[in-house]
């Protein structure tokens, strides 16, 4: 169980608690990764990289890992968004250069397969590393727990990999809604039972992943990204009301401040092209703490153009509930000590 009365020593979950910080938490998309050489010894001691997440001892190790190095404000759990349709059943491999292959879901003849039933033996697993986390992690260091959206999740499940334009979920959805949106129900079934899980254990903050948020246009938007994720949150704030959580709506753009009113969450992350006007202003109307949104890729460059860019984020979102972030996940070849230069920038030393 989590050290649930001790949560008020963690700065990061004061924008949540309503508080405005002179200095704002920092924490980073995929701040544990192929960057760091600690990662890459971990990776290579666990083979391939679902035995990672699924090895309590290792994926903590790993989570660890940048939280030793930059003393981030939060930790997040070690795991991926395709630990779900792979406890529920889908085959689902990483493919070493390649990124994820699953066999594909093109119709509901394919959902027999899944069974959320069978998934709580794998969620249990991710569980254990959320637990051993709550006891290693400093305790001034939120964690927090995650899912991918079940839009994001559906489209690799349906493609089978990665794609430009998730043309196989996008096809699917329109040519037989009620069949997708039984894979949709699916999957928030089994998010639910997931986060459920992971806050039990110790989580004090849950991020939804939807990476893809961005390919649809607004009435399918509607259907399946808000009605899903507002389905989640609801359910999340109904077992554990004072578990925050953030939506990470990629590509949403202006749709954004739309997205926050219609799923009640309670943090939105911004993606690297969102405009500055929109961070700063587009969301005074709701109450909501915003998160985001440097390019990784400037935290790869490096130099002057990374510090005044940090210094012109922070000035843009000064006296706002703010969360420093990138605006997606740091990139394998970004300089470790770049991450280092970022973040004594971010706290005033740099
Ligand atoms: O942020 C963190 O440090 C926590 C761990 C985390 C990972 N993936 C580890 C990972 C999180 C939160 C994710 C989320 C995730 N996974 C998303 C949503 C966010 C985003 O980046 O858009 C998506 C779309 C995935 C699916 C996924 N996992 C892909 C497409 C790939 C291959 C691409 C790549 O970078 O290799 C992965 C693999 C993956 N997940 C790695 C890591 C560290 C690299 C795998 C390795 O070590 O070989």
């Amino acid at each position: 169980m989590g050290e649930r009365g001790e949560t008020c020593e963690r700065r990061f979950l004061a924008p949540f608690r309503g508080d405005v910080l002179d200095v704002p938490p920092i924490w980073l998309m995929r701040q544990a990764g192929r960057y760091l050489p600690e990662y890459r010894a971990t990776r290579a001691e666990a083979g391939d990289f679902l035995s990672l997440c699924y090895t309590p001892k290792l994926a903590a190790e790993v989570t660890l890992q940048p939280i030793r190095r930059y003393g981030f404000d939060a930790a997040i759990l070690f795991s991926d968004i395709l630990v779900v349709p792979d406890a529920l059943g889908q085959r689902v491999r990483f493919v070493e250069g390649e990124g994820p292959r699953l066999d594909p879901i093109r119709s509901v003849d394919g959902l027999a397969q899944l069974d959320v039933a069978k998934a709580v033996g794998k969620f249990d697993i991710v569980a254990e590393t959320v637990a051993r986390l709550r006891q290693d992690l400093p305790r001034e260091t939120a964690l927090i727990g995650f899912c991918g959206a079940p839009w994001t999740v559906a489209t690799y499940m349906v493609q089978g990999q990665g794609s430009a334009d998730q043309a196989e979920a996008r096809l699917w959805a329109y040519r037989d809604p009620e069949g997708f949106q039984a894979l949709i129900d699916v999957l928030i079934a089994a998010s639910v039972d997931y986060l459920d899980r992971q806050v039990k254990a110790g989580a004090d903050c849950l991020q939804i992943f939807d990476t893809w948020a961005g390919s649809l246009p607004d009435d399918e938007f509607d259907r399946w990204v808000v009605a899903p994720t507002r389905a989640i949150r609801e359910a999340i704030g109904d077992l554990h009301p004072d578990i925050p959580v953030i939506g990470f709506p990629r590509g949403a753009g202006a749709t954004a401040v739309w997205y926050v009113t219609e799923t009640g969450v309670d943090g939105v992350g911004c993606d690297t092209a969102t405009p500055p006007f929109v961070m700063s202003e587009a969301f005074d109307e709701e109450d909501v703490v915003v998160q985001g949104n440097l390019d990784p890729l400037l935290l790869v460059a490096g130099g002057a153009r990374l510090d005044e860019r940090v210094d012109e984020i922070l000035d843009l979102m000064r006296n706002k509930r703010f969360i420093f972030n990138l605006g997606h996940g740091i990139v394998p070849q970004t300089p470790p000590e770049n991450v280092a230069r970022l973040v004594a920038r971010v706290r005033g030393g740099g």
